[in-house]
């Protein structure tokens, strides 16, 4: 047994000291503080690759390779788009999410695709027994040969299966359920967490394997509490939806290898998840002729465009405060359009109790959702559809005035192919432009006032 030490681990900032205090002297929490064994002595052992010739060989910059390594396409393309083309092999991408959500299912999927096309998949389960995950694997079609199986909560077992069988894809499932018996704490802990983050991205490295670690995202909203491990990994993807809804949206939150602003769409169906093939055409749940209540923006979620529905209803309040819900889209950016409209629009709704949807399951940040939520709002209010054929992008300010967005002529370009012929948004910026087929159909409304007539009247 070798001579350990006790130190004690924030498990909100993850730093370290060597003795308890019911504070951290770091970031301040309360009761975050907990005794993790370490092995004691300076000569902590950690596995490095041994120092072949030319190990620790200086160059000069000019003479290093740029030539990308060669990435593994997952087979699902909406995966391969967010990690910007597919797997990186060596590295560790960890996929964070809700539980329930389907990280499991994807990740086996991800192992069946690459094993149909013949690299080897190793899948390493802690959280659910072999039998469990078989289970999931005849439902998806993912028994195929290719995939092996390892069912342990130590993190020593899963990293000698992945030296032993240098898989291209190995999964990890997950992050808070393996521990390593070199250390104390109990599994989930962040020094646990951190150490099988570090090690399993060490063993990737080694074994040019791509490592895919399964975290769950605490109440708190970070993986695994501390956000020290995104530092440890090359890229965090999180996998979204509404609990009870069917689509998911896959998002890098940080990614060495390509941008963090693209999206993917997938939809959970009886045999796991499938490619939305028309993402934009998903979110559009609009009927024909358009009702009240109703407004569609072309939202810019990276560098794809999506066709968004935005339903509002307004109703007369009982008593009390008037309810104001809201799903898919910031409550407070809603209060705020709802102040916006009754000062510079002339619509009151301060007796009105008021709800506002993002169809789809989707979730918008985007600003440039303001004017057709604003139009939504000022559509229920009134009874009146907003015009057909009309999509809206425009980023309100407290003044009533609008912002220019960006890429109107692209997102116009998107309205189009789905049968819309005009897109009201606000002033130009200098990449508008103002003549010529482009600019046919971009309307631009001055204030918030202006654009409300434009398309709520014919
Ligand atoms: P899972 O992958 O276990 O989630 P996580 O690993 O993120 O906790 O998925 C769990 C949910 O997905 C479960 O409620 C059942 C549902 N599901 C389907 O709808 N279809 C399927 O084919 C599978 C495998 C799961
Ligand atoms: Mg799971």
């Amino acid at each position: 047994m070798p001579a350990t030490r006790s130190v004690y681990v924030c498990q909100q900032c993850g730093s370290t000291s060597p003795k308890w205090a019911g504070q951290c002297p770091s970031c301040e929490a309360w009761n975050t503080l907990v005794e993790t064994v370490m092995p004691s002595g300076p000569s902590r052992r950690r596995e490095r690759p041994a120092p072949g010739p030319g190990a620790a060989a200086v160059e000069p910059i000019g003479a290093v390779s740029s030539a990308e390594a060669e990435r593994l396409a997952s087979g699902i393309g909406e995966v391969d788009r967010v990690l910007g083309g597919g797997l990186v092999p060596g590295s560790i991408v960890l996929f964070g999410g809700d539980p329930g959500i389907g990280k499991s299912t994807l990740l086996l999927q991800l192992a069946a695709r690459l094993a149909a096309a013949g690299s080897s998949a190793l899948y390493v389960t802690g959280e659910e027994s072999s039998r469990q995950v078989r289970g999931r694997a005849e439902r998806v079609g993912a028994v195929v040969e290719g995939i092996s199986l390892l069912a342990t909560t130590e993190l020593e077992t899963a990293v000698e299966a992945i030296t032993g069988t240098s898989p291209a894809f190995a999964v990890v499932d997950s992050v808070q359920t393996l521990a390593s018996s070199e250390l104390g704490g109990p599994a989930g802990s962040v020094g646990q967490v951190r150490e099988v983050a570090m090690r399993l991205a060490e063993v990737a490295k080694r074994s040019a394997t791509c490592v895919a670690l399964v975290g769950h995202v605490t109440k708190e909203g970070t993986v695994a509490g501390p956000r020290t491990l995104e530092h440890l990994v090359d890229a965090v993807v999180y996998l979204e939806g509404e609990r009870l809804g069917t689509t998911r949206l896959i998002r890098a939150a940080k990614n060495r290898f390509g941008s963090t602003d693209e999206v993917g769409v997938l939809e959970m169906r009886g045999d796991g998840l499938v490619e939305v093939p028309d993402a934009s055409r998903f979110f559009l749940e609009s009927e024909q002729p358009p009702v009240a209540g109703s407004a569609v923006t072309i939202a810019l979620e990276g560098t794809r465009p999506l066709a968004v529905e935005i339903q509002a209803l307004v109703a007369p309040a009982g008593y009390g405060s008037p309810r104001r819900a809201t799903t898919g889209i910031d409550t407070n950016r809603v209060l705020m359009l709802i102040a916006v409209l009754a000062r510079h629009a002339g619509l009151n709704l301060t007796g009105h109790d008021v709800y506002v949807n993002v169809a789809g399951g989707l979730r918008i940040e985007e600003p440039a959702a303001d004017l057709a939520v604003a139009a939504a709002l000022a559509s229920s209010l009134r009874e009146r559809a907003v015009r057909s054929g009309t999509v809206l992008a425009g980023e309100l300010a407290l003044s009533g005035r609008l912002r220019p967005v960006s890429r109107p002529e692209r997102r116009l370009t998107e309205a189009r192919r789905l049968g819309f012929d005009r897109l009201i948004t606000g002033p130009a910026r200098g990449d508008l432009p103002t003549a010529g087929p482009a600019a046919d159909g971009i309307e631009q409304a001055t204030d918030l006032r202006d654009a409300l007539r434009r398309a709520l009247e014919a």
